[in-house]
């Protein structure tokens, strides 16, 4: 089996809005990504993906594209962007671009030529006439509240956007959208992207008939209204599994590129998405350990589920934390974000580490006037905001956390004088220097980034398994609750010594015949033969 960049190599997401500002507008930017290459060199990251930076009406920040071949004025130029790309390449980097291939902005000429009924664009977007009754065409709802439909009057019927208003969905069974769409693709091939990750892959395809959606028997009040409705018809056709392929065999056309797909689906649905004989995503996104309860036996039985059910030759992968979720430290606490992040970067597969999660980030409040998300704006009080889980990256203890040079369109942390980069790269017990230790081991050692992963025996608050590559071998052993814990070391056990400690001390301690964790502690551990 060839050894492909992205199956050993960890994934940085970088949300381009909140990385750095280089031009003083309180708002990151590509140029901004690029004078940080040093210090993600120096975190010892692979490859770095980035959320959309294409011009765009923001409504979604981004995620509403009204052109996929340029770059907002906001985040640089195509020039910008191809020196990024020069100097990433140059220090061995990768770059995953963010394809939003559902929906377009409603400021797309596409959709304008469309909305007009002009050159043939009608059937790009999805139009239909208003139920006979009245109202919209079917009950589909849209994600960030209201009926995902909106009645145009000049034309006299709806279009469908599973989004906002201003984010119209395409119409993917029109082979003209997809030649399109696939052209975007080579456009960014060609400048050098290696790879994408693409946005509500699952969503590309919807039922013909757009037959309305059950009714959600456990919703409740206090939920978005979106889960009101199952998504049956609306998502996870079993025909768009051909569209992945397709553009899979799109990326084959060029050197080693990689193809992620954003998939919140139950586990056997998320994995029918590495395709027919592996012809689908190479990497169809994880996300068990963001939705998972944070306990140790749940966890473990999950991971064993997953690695279980993959296919042959499929690659595992698994995500913390992205910036539509609360970040690790926000759900599961400061101390425990520690033993995520071991978790994350000892299990088989890609790791994807989202930004200023190395700084232990965790949830940030952000005042009623500073509200941006559109979600948490349309239905508030929800809790569905998603700004917490953006706020700048914190550099140093100088102005804006040396940010920006003016207040940040998002806030910092209060606490960022003392969490951020400088300050925790010279502590060697801070969350950054232990993520830096752990990615550091991952490349050291191939039982960590490539060796097999079997479970071992552990009860209550803890979590063992081992890696194996020939005769390089590790154990990891992770403490999910608040009290010391002791691991009764297997009576078959080779030598063990603490390779890594989560509290950053301990390296070289002999194991002896019982391990003892302290609260809220991970290991990772040397096993030796003689
Ligand atoms: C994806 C993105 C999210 C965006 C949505 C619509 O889920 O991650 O940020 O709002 O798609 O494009």
């Amino acid at each position: 089996m060839s050894e492909s960049w992205w199956r050993t190599g960890a994934i940085y997401h970088i949300y381009p809005r909140s990385f750095q500002d280089s031009n003083g507008d309180g708002v990151g930017d590509l140029e901004g990504i690029r004078r940080r290459l040093d210090y993600l060199a120096w975190l010892g990251v692979d490859a770095l993906w980035i959320s959309p930076f294409y011009p765009s009406p923001m409504h979604d920040f981004g995620y509403d594209v009204a052109d996929y071949c340029g770059v907002d004025p906001v985040f640089g130029s195509l020039e910008i962007f191809d020196s990024l790309v020069a100097d990433a390449h140059a220090r061995g980097f990768k770059i995953i671009l963010d394809f939003v291939p559902n929906h377009t902005s409603i400021e797309h000429p596409w959709f304008r030529e469309s909305r007009a009924g002009k050159g043939g664009k009608r059937d790009w977007y999805i139009w239909r006439d208003g139920a006979p009754s009245g109202g919209p065409p079917n009950n589909w709802l849209a994600h960030f509240g209201g009926s995902a439909w909106t009645f145009d009057e000049a034309s006299g019927q709806y279009y469908y956007h599973a989004f906002l208003p201003e984010q119209p969905d395409l119409n993917w069974r029109n082979p003209k959208v997809r030649e399109a769409m696939f052209d975007v693709l080579r456009f960014w091939l060609r400048r050098g992207a290696d790879g994408f990750r693409v946005d509500v892959i699952t969503h590309l395809i919807k039922d013909e008939g757009l037959r309305d959606n059950p009714h959600n028997p456990a919703w409740i009040s206090g939920r978005p209204e979106i889960e009101q409705l199952l998504q049956m018809h609306s998502a996870d056709h079993p025909e768009v599994h051909g569209v992945v392929a397709e553009m899979r065999a799109v990326l084959e056309e060029f050197d080693d590129r990689l193809l992620i797909g954003e998939i919140y689906l139950p586990m056997e649905r998320m994995i029918a998405y590495y395709g027919e004989d592996l012809s689908g995503a190479h990497l169809p996104f994880n996300f068990q350990l963001i939705e998972a309860p944070w306990i140790a036996s749940a966890i473990g039985d999950l991971i064993e589920a997953y690695e279980a059910a993959l296919p042959e030759g499929a690659w595992p992968n698994w995500v913390l934390s992205n910036h539509d979720r609360p970040r690790i430290a926000a759900r599961v606490g400061e101390a425990q974000a520690r033993v995520a992040a071991m978790l994350l970067l000892t299990l088989r597969g890609s790791p994807t580490l989202y930004y200023g999660d190395e700084l232990g980030i965790g949830d940030v409040e952000i005042p009623p006037g500073r509200i941006r998300d559109p979600w948490a704006l349309r239905e508030p009080g929800l809790g569905v905001g998603r700004d917490p889980e953006r706020t700048p990256m914190q550099w140093d203890s100088s102005v804006f956390a040396a940010f920006s040079t003016r207040e940040p369109w998002l806030p910092l942390t209060p606490d960022w004088p003392k969490r951020n980069v400088a300050e925790m790269s010279a502590d060697p017990a801070s969350p950054l220097s232990l993520v830096r230790a752990l990615l550091d081991a991952r490349r050291a050692h191939r039982s960590l980034s490539r060796g097999s992963w079997r479970r071992l025996e552990s009860c209550g608050d803890l979590l063992a398994y081992e890696r194996i590559h020939e005769d390089d071998h590790k154990i990891i052993v992770l403490n999910f609750g608040a009290a010391a814990q002791l691991w009764p070391v297997p009576t078959t056990a080779p030598k063990l010594t603490i390779a890594l400690s989560t509290h950053g001390d301990r390296k070289g301690e002999v194991v002896p015949a019982t391990l003892s964790l302290r609260a809220d502690e991970g290991v990772v551990l040397d096993a030796r033969k003689d």
